[in-house]
């Protein structure tokens, strides 16, 4: 019982510090290199360049995991229970969903196949969109 609570304690302790490190600043920094992600994988699709494609994908699917609430949401009480009710499950979905159409973007382009890996593209940006909607009412 007593090691439960140690390392549920511990947990709660490296959950926290981990959410701290994340800043409004560092989710900037995030979102505008998800931007330069996309451009790059549109450029890629423009020239025909499949590298260009890739690196704009890896780039993409390595930062929207790292996307959460900032230091100020989470202390903010009643932002962090709006947050944690209606939007964690949906940034997860986002997440998982974005990661995953990065790979068929790569995956159709490589097989010659640049119309759906448009469509894969447009529906990452219907994703972004997605949650600056509902999430920020833009
Ligand atoms: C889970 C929610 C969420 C998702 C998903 C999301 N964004 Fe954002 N985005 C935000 C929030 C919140 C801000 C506002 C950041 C701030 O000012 O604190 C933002 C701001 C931005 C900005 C403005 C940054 C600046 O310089 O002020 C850009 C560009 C952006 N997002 C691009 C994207 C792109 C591209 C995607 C998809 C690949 C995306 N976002 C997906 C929540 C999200």
């Amino acid at each position: 019982m007593k090691k439960l609570l140690v390392s549920y304690v511990a947990l709660l302790t490296l959950g926290v510090a981990e959410v701290k490190t994340y800043t409004q600043a560092d989710r900037i920094l995030d979102m505008q290199k998800m931007a330069q992600a996309m451009q790059d994988i549109q450029s890629g699709f423009f020239y025909n360049n499949l590298d260009i494609v890739k690196a704009g994908a890896e780039d993409l699917k390595k930062t929207i995991v790292k996307i959460r609430p900032i230091d100020s949401e989470l202390h903010n009480k009643d932002v962090y229970e709006r947050w944690m009710n209606n939007n964690t499950a949906m940034t997860k979905r986002i997440q998982r969903n974005i990661a995953s159409r990065t790979e068929v973007i790569i995956k159709r382009f490589e097989n010659g196949d640049p119309r759906q890996a448009l469509q894969e593209y447009s529906k990452i940006t219907e994703q972004c969109m997605k949650c600056h909607i509902s999430l920020r009412k833009w």
